[in-house]
């Protein structure tokens, strides 16, 4: 393991964990964010990739870069950042960038998906040694779907949507163990261990915490939703997580304050 590795998106849900593991392989641990906090066990650097400041001192003398930052809400300042970020990292001379992507980004119209897609060939291109992980939806994200679908009195649940939800920390761990390793180009994708119709999730998450709603089947229109009823976004061949859903929602001990770690730090 390299000893110097900077974390983009180091605060975020999946960056928490990445962070975590590496530091208990002994790694010294950077991480970019906007708004870092005082007293962490890791080196906070300020910085924005939409604006690129911060980023020249966050990669000085790093060897690997875990790229893991997106702002849902601004994919194409994404697809800038990491063009922003991977020239920083190389001109520092830093020798591998690791990067998070989603199933099926290149076949999916999902406006976020096609945004990761581009920012997948910014890396590709950009001259660095790199391993981009493409996974399914982690755990936590499925668990944020349902909680915010449940918080109407009917639930609506897209027909014909699946879903093939991934362990968080499992994910951490694989990317852990890719930027200890050499460079390999893109990676065999990671999905969970079950593909569950969307109305199964919410179910699960609605028995967890103990609550009864309703739920009614919704037909979504459009290309994207067509995207995710055909399972574009699935990857029924690489079912290598192992913790399934229900596993996840029993490990949040008390129903009463199951959270899914959007905003749980
Ligand atoms: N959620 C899923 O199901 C899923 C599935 C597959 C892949 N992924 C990918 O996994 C990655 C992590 O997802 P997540 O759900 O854990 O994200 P998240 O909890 O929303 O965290 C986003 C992170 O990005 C950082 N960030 C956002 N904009 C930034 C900017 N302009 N400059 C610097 N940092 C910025 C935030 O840091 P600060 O707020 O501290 O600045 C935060 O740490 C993303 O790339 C996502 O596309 C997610």
């Amino acid at each position: 393991m390299s000893d110097s590795i900077l974390v983009t998106g180091g605060t975020g849900t999946l960056g928490r964990l990445v962070v975590g593991r590496l530091l208990e392989t002994g790694a010294d641990v950077r991480v970019l964010s906007r708004s870092p906090r005082p007293g962490t066990p890791y080196a906070p650097v300020r910085g924005d990739l939409t604006t690129g400041a911060g980023l020249e001192r966050a990669v000085d003398g790093v060897s690997t870069v875990v790229h893991l930052a997106s702002d849902f809400r601004r994919p194409k300042g994404d697809v800038e950042g990491t063009r922003r970020l991977t020239q920083a990292a190389r001109a520092a001379g830093a020798g591998h960038l690791v990067f998070i992507s989603i199933v099926g980004v290149d076949r999916h119209p999902y406006f976020y998906y096609r945004a990761k897609y581009e920012a997948e060939r910014v890396v590709a291109a950009s001259g660095l040694p790199y391993t981009i992980l493409r996974t399914t939806q982690f755990h936590d994200f499925a668990l944020f779907l349902a909680q915010s679908l449940a918080r109407l009195p009917v639930v609506p649940v897209p027909a014909g949507w699946r879903m093939q939800p991934v362990d968080t920390s499992e994910v951490a761990e694989r990317l852990v163990e890719l930027a200890s390793a050499a460079p390999a180009g893109r990676v065999p994708d990671m999905g969970g261990p079950e593909i569950l119709p969307a109305r199964d999730l919410v179910r699960a998450y609605l028995s967890a915490a103990g609550r009864r709603r309703p739920l009614v089947s919704v037909r979504v229109p459009g290309k994207t939703a067509a995207a995710f009823r055909q399972g574009v976004h699935l990857a029924p061949g690489h079912a290598t997580g192992v913790r399934t859903f229900g596993e996840f929602l029993a490990g949040r001990v008390d129903p009463a304050r199951l959270v899914s770690g959007y905003g749980a730090a």
